[in-house]
């Protein structure tokens, strides 16, 4: 059973997001599975770099279909973005530190607010989204 098992639930019913999703979602799973597999600082620390830049092109994505489409609630869903991408950058600045490695309570953040962020926060340009034909 995976840490974080992608679901129909999670789906914001357009593909493209929806893979990156997807991507995120087996990202924080190899992470976790290197956690428990006790793989060490260099391993974890590849995954979590990956997992940063592919977040940062993700968050990205939807930043411009936001604007594009002028959905309402652009400014607070990019802050979610920003208070992400911070915690992240820090978590990366830590594992370059010897001796730091992912600790599970770490890994139920991460979990957490991806689980979170998708079921509350981007569900909410699902319909928006499909309005002008994206899906
Ligand atoms: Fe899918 Fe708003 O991040």
């Amino acid at each position: 059973m995976a840490y974080l098992q992608w679901s129909d639930t999670f789906s914001v019913k357009v593909k493209e997001i929806d893979d990156q999703h997807k991507t995120l979602i087996g990202m924080l799973n190899t992470l976790h599975d290197a956690h428990i597999a006790q793989k060490g600082r260099e391993a974890q620390r590849e995954i979590i770099f990956s997992m940063v830049n592919y977040a940062k092109t993700h968050f990205e994505s939807e930043e411009k279909y936001m604007n594009k489409f002028n959905f309402p609630d652009y400014h607070s869903h990019k802050t979610e973005h920003e208070q992400f991408t911070l915690k992240a950058l820090d978590l990366k600045g830590r594992v370059e530190e010897v001796g730091f490695v992912f600790t599970i309570e770490i890994l139920d953040y991460l979990k957490n607010w991806l689980q979170n962020h998708i079921l509350v926060t981007d569900m909410k340009y699902s319909g928006h989204f499909n309005d002008y034909g994206l899906c």
